[in-house]
């Protein structure tokens, strides 16, 4: 394979998104990499396609990490083919969060709720058998329109200031706005967290769930890291951010979700003190260094040793003539794939369930992308979880294939056969 790639255009971060300061490090660098999401139809793959640096800074100022190329928005979610719904894991968590919003709910009053990235409508719906008025804000079409279809009133554009005027306008102020697994997204986040402010309601309160810091440094998730996810959130800095706009971060708690998430709740200033979770969450994050440039360092190296690592574990599969396919076309295997160079020599396929990225090839490396059917037609002998995140539920689901004698394989934080299931 040419190894000539097209660079694509980007703007470089010179001020950190949380609290402006120019004083960033950059601790890593896992490009150059396509966007972890385009998928390639057969035809693009003639076309080629383009490669971006992804590297990552630590503010010397506030502590936050976050990467240092942005792609403009616009060519990141036109098309989306991650749909909530897919998994069970991640269903039961929205139960939960939905639970949590019942403590910030006046009772016997149907509460108006917004999603912000509302995906396929998954969580909308599950506060709407609770009898809650709700809408929608979802940027990517093919998905809002799947929510529509799905009876999940859904505003099809990017959620900022200018956006949360005509929700306001159109349909008043929720006491209730959510946003799973979208602010680590937005580049604008001034202008998102002016929506957020303008269109809560006074005594609202806005909950947001994201990956957290702290797990992705202990568990070495370094394949979590591409460009769409420009932030990589801890509570020290959020409460920076949030600060900046009159808020106040209430509560806050750890969840499994994604490799280890946070639940945040977050009010105007003023009408509620921070819980004693809040603290704890703080001197959590100093004792483990989150605040120490060295931490990013260490993290770093321990990336580098992982590839290292994981070559060395397919090399010596596929020398002994065994055959490996990867488990979920995910966003994440893109910066796997790609920084480790792991391509078709060593992997068959990747088999994922969602039906809009079957029959595509993954970015950069080109690996034709199946239905778990094909799973079962030709057995393979390992397979690579891509989809880590979802390593209980996918190993339980496929028990077929280790009672046939086939063995997973985990990529991190250390690369390795999974020995057995508990
Ligand atoms: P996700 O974990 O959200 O990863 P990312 O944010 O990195 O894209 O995506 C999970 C992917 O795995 C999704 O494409 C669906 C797929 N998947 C399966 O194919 N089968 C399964 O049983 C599960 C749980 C997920
Ligand atoms: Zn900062």
């Amino acid at each position: 394979m040419a190894d000539i790639k097209r660079i694509g255009r980007w703007l470089l971060m010179k001020h950190c998104l949380v609290c402006k300061s120019s004083k960033l490090k950059t601790f890593l660098s896992l490009g150059p990499v396509p966007l972890a999401n385009a998928l390639l139809t057969e035809d693009q793959l003639e076309e080629g396609e383009l490669f971006y640096p992804l590297d990552v800074y630590f503010c010397l100022n506030c502590n936050h990490v976050g990467i240092s190329n942005i792609i403009p928005p616009e060519k990141l979610f036109k098309n989306y083919f991650y749909m909530t719904s897919m998994s069970k894991t991640m269903l039961e968590n929205l139960k939960g969060l939905v639970a949590d919003a019942e403590n910030y709910i006046k009772k016997g009053k149907a509460p108006f709720v917004v999603d912000i990235g509302s995906n396929d409508g998954t969580l909308l719906k599950l506060f709407k058998a609770n009898s809650a008025n709700v809408l929608g804000v979802e940027p990517a079409t093919n998905i809002a329109k799947i929510a529509e279809q799905d009876g999940i009133p859904t505003l099809n554009v990017f959620f900022n200031e200018e956006s949360s005027h005509t929700i306001v306008k159109k349909h008043g102020k929720p006491s209730v706005i959510t946003a799973t697994n979208v602010f680590a997204h937005v580049a604008d986040l001034d202008g998102f967290m002016k929506g957020v402010v303008n269109l809560l309601d006074e005594n609202g309160v806005f909950i947001f769930e994201n990956a957290y810091l702290l797990d992705l440094i202990q568990h070495t998730e370094f394949d979590t890291i591409y460009h769409e996810h420009l932030c990589y959130y801890a509570i020290r800095p959020l409460i920076v951010l949030f600060n900046r706009f009159g808020l106040d971060i209430v509560d806050a708690k750890r969840i499994p979700i994604h490799g280890g998430s946070i639940r945040v709740f977050v009010k105007k200033k003023g009408t509620t003190k921070p819980s004693q979770n809040v603290i704890d969450l703080i001197a959590l994050e100093k004792k483990n260094k989150l605040d120490d440039i060295k931490t990013y360092t260490k993290f770093a190296d321990d990336v580098k040793k992982i590839r290292k690592e994981l070559w060395t574990l397919l090399e010596k599969i596929k020398s002994e003539g065994k055959h490996i396919v990867g488990y979920g076309a995910t966003a994440k295997s893109t910066t796997l794939l790609n920084y480790c160079r792991i391509g078709t020599d060593f992997i068959d396929y990747i088999t994922d369930s969602t039906p809009l990225k079957q029959n595509k090839f993954s970015p950069g490396m080109h690996i034709p992308i199946k239905s778990p059917d094909v799973l079962r037609e030709k057995r393979p002998d390992y397979i690579l979880l891509l989809a880590w995140n979802f390593a209980d539920e996918i190993i339980k689901k496929e028990q077929w294939f280790t009672e046939a004698g086939g063995h997973f394989i985990k990529p991190i934080p250390k690369p390795g056969i999974i020995k057995q299931m508990d």
